[in-house]
């Protein structure tokens, strides 16, 4: 069984409730917090290795350090919880279930950054959640756990909730903060950074909810005992969702020292594939990620073991490994067509561009209607390369990080699936009734 730190409490009934979650240990890490300094948080988190878990990874403590400080300007914590990345869902299940948690996560958060009005904005699509958020933050707000004069530190907090309008583009950070502020969810250009001038050209922290949540037991065990648990650069415990063609779906808990193998096979975690059907490809980390086939996924090129961490996860690089991302984990059976796989994240992208840059308004489109023609089985060996050019040419000329999220998963499948693209223009009539796995296994 492996260690839970977050999902610890979270078979207990009734524990979205503020009085069980505090009968449970709920808001002892926040009084041990206010107690300290807010640079021996600092120290803490730094400490405990915590890497942004939205996708990018890039180390928490560094990012509160990098938070400007000008004097007089207030600062802002900003959660994101705009969770859009297709096969995600680790932050929908902590706030519906353990929002306590986030709140609690970000008191203390919110106390190391300075930070006195901070914010959520969670997607439109969790419709039923932001009333979950309302109804624990009046609680922690009765509780004195909120508003003004914090446990008679001085500190005041008021956390808002904001909600989007269904735009994929506004999870990435900066188009956040324009949409927060009441504008299109257009992506700004970096530097500056959030950190030096985000929402109203203020000093803000940008973080995801499962960053935030993972604060409270940093502080609970100290950053010491946290960078302990996990491998390497992966510390702490990682929520997973997984889905696709396995027996169990659902979000899991592990501590990045299990393989790959493991976390598909086990009863633990996936409980293996339904009807004993042999595994293709995964992707482990939220679409934007390369797909990597079945072998490549279990093993390194060097024949290790292949470990849900962000270093094994990425070993090889893009040729041959992949990311951890979001921990969005989708498997895929000897039944799936890598295309028409392809071609449905190819529509996605293409609906969910900005329209700002020209490759990536552009390009998407032209990769979603060659994939649709080369699935339909109108397509010719040509359009592969096609394929592969307009990819290359997106990647890195962007504004935002959304450009090379739709390139990559066209680059991956190219790369390692080719004579399922070629099988299409090799079987026109075959392509229009069945999809390359169905026909070939
Ligand atoms: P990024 O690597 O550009 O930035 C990571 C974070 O570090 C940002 O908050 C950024 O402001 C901060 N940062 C980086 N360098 C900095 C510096 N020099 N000074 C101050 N701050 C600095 O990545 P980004 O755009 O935040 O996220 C991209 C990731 O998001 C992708 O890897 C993808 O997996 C993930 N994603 C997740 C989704 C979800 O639903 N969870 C949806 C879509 C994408
Ligand atoms: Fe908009 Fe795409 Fe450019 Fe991002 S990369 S700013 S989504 S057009």
């Amino acid at each position: 069984m492996g260690k839970k730190l977050l999902l610890k409490n979270a078979h207990i009934e009734g524990i979205r409730y503020f009085e069980t979650y505090r009968k449970h240990g709920g808001y002892e890490a926040a009084e041990k917090a206010l107690k300290m300094k807010p640079e021996e948080i600092l120290e803490e988190v730094k400490t405990s290795g915590l890497r942004g878990r939205g996708g990018a990874g890039f180390p928490t403590g560094m990012k509160w350090s990098f938070l400007a400080k000008p004097e007089g300007v207030p600062r802002h914590l900003v959660v994101n919880a705009d969770e859009s990345e297709p096969g995600t869902f680790k932050d929908r299940y902590l706030m519906e279930f353990l929002p306590h948690l986030l709140i609690e996560g970000m008191l203390i958060s919110s106390y190391t950054l300075g930070s006195n009005t901070s914010y959520i904005y969670i997607r439109g699509e969790y419709s039923w959640i932001p009333d979950i958020l309302e109804e624990a933050i009046e609680e922690a707000k009765a509780a004195g756990f909120l508003g003004k004069n914090i446990l008679g530190t001085g500190f005041d907090l008021e956390i808002y909730v904001q909600r989007g309008a269904g735009a994929y583009i506004c999870g990435e950070e900066t188009a956040l903060l324009e949409s927060l502020e009441g504008r299109r969810g257009n992506p700004r250009l970096k530097p500056p950074f959030p950190a030096v001038k985000g929402l109203w050209e203020r000093p803000t922290v940008v973080n995801n909810v499962e960053s935030i949540a993972a604060v409270v037991p940093i502080i609970e065990i100290g950053g010491a005992e946290y960078a302990k648990i996990g491998v390497g650069r992966s510390t702490g415990t990682k929520l997973i969702s997984a889905c696709g063609n396995i027996n169990k779906p659902g979000v899991y808990e592990i501590d990045m020292t299990i393989t790959v193998e493991e976390f598909i096979y086990s009863d633990e975690y996936c409980g293996g594939i339904p009807n004993g059907k042999k595994l293709k490809a995964c992707i482990p980390g939220g679409s934007s990620v390369p797909i990597v086939p079945a072998n490549l996924l279990l093993k390194t090129i060097n024949g290790e073991p292949r470990y849900m961490n962000y270093e094994s996860l990425a070993d090889g690089g893009f040729a041959t490994g992949t990311m951890m991302g979001s921990g969005g984990f989708i498997v895929l059976d000897e039944d799936q067509c890598v295309v028409n796989h392809t071609m449905t994240l190819a529509r996605f992208y293409n609906h969910e561009s900005c329209g700002q840059c020209t490759p990536c308004r552009e390009g998407t489109g032209w990769m979603y209607k060659i994939l649709k023609k080369i699935e339909k089985g109108e397509g010719k060996m040509e359009d592969i390369d096609l394929l592969w050019d307009i990819q290359r040419k997106i990647e890195g000329n962007t504004i935002c990080p959304l450009g090379d999220a739709a390139a990559w998963p066209v680059a991956a499948a190219i790369r390692h699936f080719r004579d399922e693209f070629e099988w299409h223009v090799n079987n026109p009539e075959l392509s229009q009734t069945q999809n390359y796995g169905i026909a070939n296994y």
